[in-house]
């Protein structure tokens, strides 16, 4: 059996700023989005099969050119995305083949430096049996429940928070099921899943599999990739 993954690549990235789409921006110089592809293919215990990038309309050709040669052995598929994460995700998930896949993972394109690891335990996951596995953190900060005026409502006990990361892990026809009904206000996959009372599954994330999402983080992604090279 294999895995499909799914990259929602679509999003603009208005945090970051700057001229070109976020998955398009370059680190080390190649874009954020080769370097997520690169990472999932590493991962040899996912066995990957099958690609299907969801990207800002009017750059599939261009995308699927730059990739081709990341995806030796696997099938690529790219298409336009939607106006939110989950309309992207959907859209990319229409195209995700039933036949010989037993798990899908949902990876953000800026989580562009998963180590394999983290892959392979969220995979492990769904095949050992969860029918969703997501990839947490312990949090570092307190965390505040806070009200429209900006008071404090409550202070969640930290033991019990963790911080979600991708990719996310799913048995497939749990997350077809998810995304056919109502996505508003899903900032993540497994949130669908939950919403139809799928038990989720935690496993160790990692520090490097960390969301670009501000100008620092550029600078982050930049040192990391700096001393895996060194490395
Ligand atoms: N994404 C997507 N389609 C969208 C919005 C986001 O495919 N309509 C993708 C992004 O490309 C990214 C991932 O979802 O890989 C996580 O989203 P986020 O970090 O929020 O990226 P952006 O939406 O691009 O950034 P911002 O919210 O700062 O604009
Ligand atoms: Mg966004």
């Amino acid at each position: 059996m294999s895995t499909a993954a799914i990259i929602p690549a679509a999003g603009l990235g208005l945090r970051l700023g700057g001229e070109a789409p976020k998955a398009f921006r370059e680190v080390g110089g190649e874009s954020l989005l080769v370097h997520a592809v690169r990472g999932l293919k590493a991962a040899t215990a996912a066995d990957l099969a099958c690609f299907v990038i969801a990207v800002p309309p009017g750059t599939e050709d261009l995308v699927s050119k730059e990739l081709m040669p990341y995806c030796e052995g696997a099938r690529l598929l790219v298409v336009a995305g939607g106006s939110e994460r989950t309309d992207s995700v959907r859209l990319a998930l229409d195209l995700v083949p039933y036949d010989g896949i037993d798990c899908i993972l949902v990876h953000d394109a800026a989580r562009s430096f998963v180590p394999p690891e983290v892959i392979d335990r969220v995979v492990a996951a769904v095949r050992a049996g969860a029918p969703v596995a997501v990839p947490v953190l312990p949090v570092t900060d307190t965390i505040k429940r806070v009200d429209e005026a900006g008071r404090v409502v409550d202070t969640p006990d930290r033991r019990t928070l963790v911080a979600v990361q991708t990719p996310q892990g799913f048995e497939p026809s749990v997350l077809r099921r998810a995304h056919a009904g109502d996505g508003t206000g899903a900032t993540d996959d497994a949130m669908l899943c939950e919403r139809l009372g799928v038990t989720v599954q935690t496993v160790e994330g990692s520090e490097d599999a960390f969301k670009v999402t501000r100008p620092r983080d550029l600078l982050l992604a930049e040192w990391l990739l700096t001393e895996r090279r060194k490395a």
